[in-house]
């Protein structure tokens, strides 16, 4: 018997390619939008591995149907949409995709925050709605970078990359994280601090945590009012872990200057105040979307999965051994 893969959605071939070189019947969903539980649950009926996106809800209702996957390797470093527990009590590893998308997560970051702080989204518009008439003393003005300070919440693989970037626009670096960073600290003169600190203090802050039960609205009214009212704050990592109504908020009442933002509360839904706010940049979370970056992350989760149904432990193994 053969062993069978189904693919939430259609991944860059170079995955596919991995799975099919290894022998494996692939079945890969041809909507191309996000499954509907129904339609999830029918495609990994009878199949051995699943290939699955961050848009997938792998829940415990999820798995308590799905006994017999030997495997599930989402294309993505967050796994919030996945039930690990549920999938440990069941033997059922699960993998995701580290590493591959630290840079180009990163690069999104820093144009993110240049879209924000310098307002080129509604500069942009402005000119094309034909109302640039002539240059102008007052025209967009924003906020600079150079001597003022990068917030880092959360400081591993993809908070170190932004800090790091940080070292061509003569910026100070403030951290959060449970660990030193020495690459921060040492290389970059950086400052690991408490939350409040870092919100009071910090110029841009940028958000770099998975999202828990911990971290589920970490931002929220409190911690906006401790930030300065010329603040910039950028998410790319998860939505819930910022209270949106009190982004909302913030933004109107000028309690921070602005926000960029990759990820939602309730994504794809977006606040819909957050779309009439021109100071939000707002982006439909396309931290890793670059093309090498995609392909690296389908051809990692395809490496997981091949070893999850070889009864190996996969490179990105993120459940417990059993
Ligand atoms: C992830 O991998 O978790 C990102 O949000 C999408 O690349």
């Amino acid at each position: 018997m053969k062993t069978t893969i189904f693919i939430s959605r259609l991944i860059p071939r170079a995955g596919i390619e991995i799975l099919e070189n290894a022998g494996f019947v692939v079945e890969i969903n041809q909507k191309d939008r996000v499954l509907t539980k129904e339609e999830l649950l029918a495609g990994c009926q009878g199949k051995d591995g699943l290939l699955c996106l961050l848009t997938d809800t792998i829940d415990r209702e999820f798995i308590d149907q799905m006994g017999q996957l030997k495997g599930i390797a989402t294309m993505a470093v967050g796994y919030n949409n996945i039930d690990l527990a549920a999938a440990e009590e069941k033997g059922i590893p699960v993998s995701n995709t580290p590493g591959v998308l630290t840079d180009a997560t990163a690069d999104l970051v820093w144009a993110l925050l240049m879209a924000t702080a310098r307002r080129l989204p509604e500069a942009e518009r402005y000119l094309r709605a034909g109302e640039f008439k002539s240059w102008g003393p007052m025209l967009f003005l924003g906020g600079d970078l150079r001597g003022r300070t990068l917030g880092i919440i959360g400081a591993g693989r993809i908070g170190t990359a932004v800090g790091l970037r940080s070292r061509g626009f003569g910026m100070n670096i403030i951290y959060t994280d449970p660990e030193k960073n020495r690459v921060l600290e040492e290389g970059l003169g950086g400052r690991r601090v408490e939350l409040n600190t870092l919100l009071r203090e910090a110029d841009y802050i940028t958000v770099h945590v998975p999202l828990t039960e911990e971290t589920r609205r970490l931002i929220g009214r409190p911690e906006f009012k401790l930030m300065k009212e010329t603040a910039y704050l950028i998410n790319t990592s998860r939505g819930p872990v910022v209270d949106e109504d009190a982004l909302v908020e913030a933004l109107q009442s000028g309690i921070i200057a602005g926000a960029g933002l990759d990820v939602f509360e309730k994504e794809p839904h977006i606040h819909p105040a957050l779309l009439s706010l021109p100071n939000a940049v707002l982006l439909p979370h396309i931290g890793s979307a670059t093309i090498e970056t995609r392909t690296r992350m389908a051809m990692m989760a395809a490496e997981n999965l091949v070893a999850m149904m070889r009864g190996e432990v996969p490179e990105n193994l993120v459940s417990q051994k059993k």
